[in-house]
């Protein structure tokens, strides 16, 4: 029987491709990262599976050249980089790696936190310019502490729960904004109290973004709304770039409208060190790593490939968009 043909935008873990080798032609895009939009338009025209990343544009354009496409096989939890409504249009399944991301998100959410309000990285490039010349002063390099601040999740799906859990155990209080309050016994174990957007945004000491990006996500953290928060607030997100407009953000951290910033996401994706946010003090970045740690990605990996196959026997995936 004729082998099913499949596209990977870029490698996979060795047994991963290998598991896929096995079943199916492979075609494994090796050149640039993303893939020029017209060589995916181009390789995707023949293929039954596709395996992508959360940085390739899979829209209308590209769904209309897949003729033959069955199942898109993201290696991620956002889906936002893929036209759901192109792909249901044409048949095309989705499938998807959420829950097993969800502590490395959260341990990272929390690692910029603690950087953040203890100023981790900001010692750490003082040291290596060699400016640490006097010890141990009342006032110098100081932070603040985590017990009694609040902490506002905007977006209480898994990861900010997760987020929760963890930030409890640091002291402190927890309110939250969501589509929907959670059941109210989930609100006690966490200690969450369900609050607006306008109390959210009035009340955080730290402000940590958990919903998804969409089109009513976008722009979400602009001005209006960075020019409510506290002035000693901090933001943090590992959701995705642009629910915050990163003009907005620079100017309010540069007029020290908030206090600080830690980001593992941007509007535009790899960033350079000329970048308006690298020049501050007061902000943490960090390359696009909630789910980069060698445990998870292969669990990733493992999920990537058995939606795949599943979708493509016809089969119920393990997680379907
Ligand atoms: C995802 O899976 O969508 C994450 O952004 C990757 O870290």
């Amino acid at each position: 029987m004729k082998k099913l043909q499949v596209l990977l935008t870029r490698k996979l873990h060795d047994f991963a491709l290998k598991e896929l080798q096995r079943r199916y032609r492979v075609f494994v895009h090796q050149g640039k990262i993303p893939m020029p939009k017209k060589l995916l338009a181009q390789k995707i025209r023949n293929v039954d599976g596709l395996v992508c990343f959360p940085y390739d544009i899979i829209d209308s354009d590209i769904i209309k050249c897949a003729q033959k496409l069955k199942v898109i096989s993201t290696y991620s939890v956002g889906f936002d980089h893929i036209d759901i409504k192109a792909a249901r249009e044409h048949q095309i399944k989705i499938g998807y790696t959420p829950e097993v991301l969800t502590n490395a998100t959260a341990d990272l959410t929390v690692g910029l936190i603690l950087d953040l309000v203890r100023r981790i990285s900001e010692g750490d490039r003082l040291i290596r310019k060699g400016d640490w010349r006097v010890i141990f002063g009342a006032y110098d390099y100081v932070g603040n502490d985590l017990e009694g601040k609040t902490l506002g999740v905007l977006g209480m799906g898994r990861i900010g729960q997760a987020v929760s859990e963890r930030a409890r155990a640091f002291g402190m209080k927890i309110v939250y904004h969501n589509r929907k309050n959670l059941p109210h016994s989930l609100e006690r174990k966490l200690h969450a109290r369900y609050v607006s957007f306008p109390e959210l945004i009035k009340t955080s000491d730290i402000f940590s973004i958990h919903v998804p990006y969409t089109e009513q996500t976008e722009g979400m953290i602009n001005k209006n709304v960075l020019k409510k928060m506290k002035k000693t607030a901090l933001l943090v997100n590992t959701a995705r770039g642009k629910i915050i407009n990163e003009v907005d953000l620079v100017r309010a951290l540069k007029a020290r409208n908030i206090a600080g910033a830690a980001l593992d996401v941007f509007e535009m994706e790899p960033i350079g060190r000329h970048h308006a946010l690298t020049e501050m003090q007061n902000v943490v970045l960090t390359p696009h790593i909630g789910s980069s740690t060698a445990e998870t990605r292969k669990k990733m990996a493992a999920i990537t490939v058995q939606n795949l196959v599943l979708g493509l026997e016809g089969k119920k995936m393990i997680y379907s968009v």
